[in-house]
């Protein structure tokens, strides 16, 4: 049996990969979102997946979009963070790159690849959030992923939790991602490395002085050396997650909740934080166990991984039709 490729289509990355039929991940690449532009972006994935079967041999194509998947899983109705406004994406590659292909939303690959692979084996009741550009989220049930009447379920970056809040990508105002996303980490870093902030002198000194050039794993790493700042930042950033999810919990009740995307690399920097929000707003707490809050044991891998492995179901399914 042949191998498959997994696209992950972030906000600021692409991350793609083989995985043999067993799981494994033979070859990577990343490569930065080249901005919004559909086409480029397009071109992007196409190339990607000719680089990698010069040397695998391939039988489809899993992609895991940042935005709102039809429930056709052919078109991307609608992205945030990208310019996909109803985007034919699963025929636009599967013309060009002459496999099958299939779509879904990124958070939702990364989930099914922590419940095969990852964090969540064995769970019945898991909940995945990606936190990255903006926070993606996944509710699988007996290892399948709800999906809702739309194929839209699961956008919990998008709840409202401050009516008068920060304007969203989205358009709304107030989305829990900008709060508890890598985007909302890197706006209050910069914000205070802009405004002279003397909080801010480590992380000013990193980046020259020009905010524009924080990144994210930077301020991670400095949380890591110690910077009380960068430690404050994810500490914040945990805190919100941890209410959030404490409201998902009391919606759906899992018994896992796998964090992942790049900034669940700041590990228990961020999850201790998380934890302790979580615990303090759950209803019910005392009364109830309380779902596991871990990260994700793919890491950053998860999203393509499990786009990888439902085109591995895919082309199962088209051999047997044949
Ligand atoms: C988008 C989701 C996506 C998530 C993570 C959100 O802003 O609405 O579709 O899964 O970002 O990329
Ligand atoms: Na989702
Ligand atoms: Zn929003």
């Amino acid at each position: 049996e042949a191998s498959t490729i997994g696209v992950d289509i972030g906000g600021t990355k692409i991350l793609a990969g083989v995985l043999d039929p067993h799981g494994k991940v033979l070859a990577r690449r990343q490569v930065p979102t080249p901005g919004h532009d559909v086409q480029l972006v397009e071109d992007s994935i196409v190339s990607i997946v000719q680089d990698l079967r010069r040397s695998h041999e391939i039988a489809a194509v899993g992609i895991g979009a940042a935005g709102f998947v039809d429930a056709t899983r052919r078109v991307v109705m609608f992205s945030p963070h990208l310019n996909w406004r109803r985007e034919p994406l699963q025929s636009a590659i599967a013309k060009r790159v002459r496999l099958p292909v299939v779509v879904d939303n990124d958070a939702n690959t990364a989930g099914v690849a922590e419940c095969l692979y990852g964090a969540a084996r064995g769970h019945r009741f898991v909940l995945c959030i990606t936190l990255g550009t903006g926070i993606g989220g996944a509710l699988i049930i007996d290892g399948k992923v709800f999906r809702g009447n739309n194929g839209m379920a699961g956008e919990f970056g998008h709840m409202q939790m401050v009516p008068t809040g920060h304007r969203c990508e989205c358009g709304n105002r107030g989305c829990w991602e900008q709060y508890a996303s890598g985007t909302a980490l890197l706006r209050d870093a910069r914000e205070l490395i802009a405004n002279g902030s003397p909080l801010a002198h480590r992380l000013r000194e990193l980046v020259d002085g020009d905010p524009a050039r924080l990144t994210g794993p930077q301020v991670t790493q400095e949380a890591r050396n110690g910077d009380p700042l960068s430690l404050e930042l994810l500490s914040d950033i945990g805190e919100w997650l941890g209410v959030g999810l404490a409201g998902l919990a009391a919606a759906f009740d899992p018994s896992c909740i796998v964090i992942g995307g790049g900034l669940s690399d700041a590990g228990d920097l961020l999850l201790r934080p998380t934890r302790s929000a979580f615990s303090k707003a759950l209803t019910g707490r005392g009364h109830r166990s309380e779902p596991a809050i871990v990260v994700a044991a793919l890491g950053p891998e998860a999203g393509f991984i499990g786009a990888a492995d439902m085109a591995r179901s895919a082309a199962r399914k088209a051999r047997r039709r044949t």
